[in-house]
């Protein structure tokens, strides 16, 4: 069954996440700060979006702890993606997260109504692998819309990969631009002074077997590959 839902799911979405099955690892439950996402996720009437979602294992994660999924908000490119979700969790009609089907890239969210609810209001964002695949130009943009949607004591975490030597890389969805810790650190400092808000920036740089990849899974990447795990705090 596995196999089939990876098979569906590369048809739509040719990602290394999908191809070596990424979507299964742990992901943020292995974060030291995981306790503080799931007390954050736990506050009375809390909203939590993941952005880029795939099939939304972040969000099953949380819904095993206890949170209710009528809270929870997706967002994606391809729908198909989250669709078979559905089937990998076995969950359809459990999950009751709302899915808006959007090109963030190309999304206003100051102005789409899709986003009316979630404006300033979301206090937990999930975003793994998800803003690094767009260039550096794209991941201000995208961050500017995600701080749109936050407020004081919003956290943005989640996993995304990394090279010791910073820089762009084109693969078959666009330039992407990889960071390194200082290079995540400079283009925060720009979206910290566009948006004028101040955010915690905490960067844990680690290595992808800590993800829980394999030596196979790892031969294409250059030498200097690493994964970041990131979980920013909005003070102000
Ligand atoms: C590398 S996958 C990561 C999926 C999931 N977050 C995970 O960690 O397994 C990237 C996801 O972002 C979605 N995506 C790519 N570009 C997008 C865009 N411009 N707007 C919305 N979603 C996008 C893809 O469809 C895919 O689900």
């Amino acid at each position: 069954m596995y196999e089939n839902i990876r098979t569906q799911a590369w048809l739509v979405a040719k990602y290394p996440c999908i191809g070596l099955w990424i979507f299964l690892l742990p992901g943020i439950a292995a974060f030291p700060q995981f306790p503080t996402l799931l007390e954050t996720a736990q506050r009375l009437q809390a909203t939590i979006l993941d952005l880029g979602c795939g099939l939304g294992q972040d969000l099953r994660l949380l819904a095993v702890h206890g949170i209710p999924t009528e809270r929870m908000w997706v967002l994606d490119i391809e729908a198909q993606l989250w669709r078979l979700g559905y089937q990998l969790f076995r969950d359809e009609g459990r999950m009751k997260a709302t899915f808006i089907n959007a090109d963030f890239q190309k999304t206003c969210v100051a102005e789409d109504d899709r986003f009316s609810a979630l404006r300033g209001k979301v206090d937990l964002v999930l975003g793994s692998q998800f803003v690094h695949l767009f260039d550096w130009d794209g991941q201000i943009a995208a961050s500017k819309k995600i701080v749109g949607l936050s407020k004081p004591g919003t956290i943005i975490a989640g996993i995304q990969h990394g090279r010791k030597q910073a820089r762009n890389h084109i693969r078959p969805w666009g330039t992407m631009f990889y960071h390194n810790r200082e290079s995540l650190m400079q283009l925060w400092d720009i979206v910290q002074q566009q948006t004028e808000t101040r955010w915690t920036i905490d960067i844990s740089v680690v290595t992808l077997h800590d993800w829980g990849m394999q030596d196979e899974d790892m031969e294409w990447m250059p030498e200097d590959r690493m994964g970041i795990n990131f979980v920013f705090t909005r003070e102000s």
